[in-house]
């Protein structure tokens, strides 16, 4: 007899008006997640409907890990909220069977102005916890936090990797047979994500259900069998996790040599362009592995954003990330006041032959205002030398000192 089936989902759909008034009345948990989570456009006038999911199903058994990947806005977090009840499906339905634990998007079930020990209780009661339960883990949850000192500071002043480290310890925390994580590694330092993949690893051990979002391909092949493709809210495919991530980076690998995107007025600040530029100022979507480059975005303030930052990440095709760097590292922003800027970050010659993907932040201290993961890729081209173990090549400089002079003149 095969293992109990413990989410099952029947064509599910989940279709949000955009450019609707959110009005009061509305389910706590939602409102609470719309509120806290990463911040959406929304068209002003016009009221659209948005299938973030169309006719989804699928069935996961009882101490299986299923990875979902998909580009951004593909409806893979819409899918794990739906399954975690923070939002209803508009058709089909949706069980599972078990406590549901989640670490969803940074800030999901976190609220702005409540102190980090009050979210604990709020958070803890959104995964399913009595206020008993909670109390009685409280202590173990703020030591393997770390964040002892920073539990009477209202969480909007938290870094992200603060808040981070506050979700992930309320989760790991509580008994849960279905665990749901959702991109926590992009976020998180090298020894975070270290824990957050033991943990993950040690609750499929247990024969519990893991559910992993995430853009870095290499974990996911590490840690689940299973890999499920989204794609524009449908399921592209699903299967054996090797096959399926091949058949996304193919399709990825065709589609990207720059970005526009449509601007929107009524936003303070949007990138409306990512490409990779060579020195002569050309669009390039192959680079050799001796040529330096531009990594470029074409942002439009509409509003004056004081510490507008912008941040670069380049990551090898299956996720693995080699660099992030931030506009402000050398000093201050001279983007924040109202204008159309391009922006561009030298990328020198440091990589090794490949497939590599470019994903572009912008926000500022308090406000995340973009994020577009994995929107550009490019191939570096050339010999690797026959290293092909190192992700990275300094040509860099070296010393040579002879030191056995004395034994030679003796
Ligand atoms: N609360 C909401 N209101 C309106 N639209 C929403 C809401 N939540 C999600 N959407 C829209 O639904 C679609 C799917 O979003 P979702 O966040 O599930 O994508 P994703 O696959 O998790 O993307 P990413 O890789 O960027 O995290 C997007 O077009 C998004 O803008
Ligand atoms: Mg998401």
């Amino acid at each position: 007899m095969s293992s109990e089936v413990v989410i099952e989902l029947e064509h599910v759909g989940k279709c949000y008006r955009l450019g609707e008034h959110h009005g009061a009345g509305t389910d706590l948990r939602e409102t609470i997640a719309r509120t806290t989570g990463r911040l959406r456009r929304l068209p002003r006038e016009e009221v659209r409907e948005l299938w973030s999911l169309r006719n989804v199903s699928f069935a996961v058994e009882e101490g299986n890990a299923l990875g979902i990947i998909g580009s951004n806005g593909a409806g893979k977090s819409t899918l794990l909220k739906v399954i975690n009840s923070i939002t209803t499906p508009t058709e089909g339905t949706c069980r599972t069977r078990g406590r549901v634990g989640s670490l969803l998007e940074v800030g999901t079930g976190f609220h702005g102005e409540l102190t980090g020990l009050e979210n604990t209780f709020l958070n803890g009661a959104i995964l399913g916890m009595t206020r008993h339960e909670v109390r009685s883990r409280l202590d173990e949850i703020i030591e393997f936090s770390g964040l002892e000192r920073f539990m009477d500071t209202p969480v909007k002043r938290y870094s992200s990797g603060m808040y981070l480290r506050l979700g992930f310890a309320i989760a790991a925390h509580m008994e849960a047979e279905i665990l749901l994580v959702d991109e926590v590694l992009a976020v998180g330092d090298a020894d975070f994500q270290r824990r957050c993949l033991g943990k993950m690893n040690e609750v499929e051990q247990n024969g519990r259900t893991v559910l992993f979002v995430s853009h870095n391909l290499d974990a996911m092949a590490r840690l689940c069998p299973t890999t499920m493709w989204l794609e524009k809210g449908r399921v592209r495919s699903i299967g054996p996790t090797e096959g399926v991530i091949d058949a996304y980076m193919r399709s990825a690998g065709s589609t990207s040599t720059g970005v526009l995107l449509d601007a929107d007025p009524t936003r303070s600040a949007q990138v409306v362009g990512v490409s990779l530029v060579d020195d002569g100022g050309t669009v390039q979507s192959i680079l050799s592995t001796r040529d330096a480059a531009w990594l470029t975005v074409e942002v439009v303030t509409n509003h004056p954003v004081p510490g507008l930052d912008i941040s670069f990440q380049v990551a090898t095709r299956s996720g693995t990330g080699i660099l992030d760097e931030l506009l402000s590292d050398l000093g201050p922003s001279s983007i924040s006041s109202a204008g159309r800027y391009i922006v561009g970050c030298r990328l020198p010659p440091v990589l090794t032959p490949g497939e590599y993907v470019i994903s572009v932040w912008m926000g500022t201290a308090y406000e995340q205002l973009e994020q577009l993961d994995d929107v550009v890729g490019f191939t570096v081209e050339g010999d690797d030398l026959g290293r092909a173990r190192r992700l990275i090549k300094l040509t860099t400089e070296w010393r040579t000192a002879r030191v056995d002079d004395h034994l030679v003149d003796g």
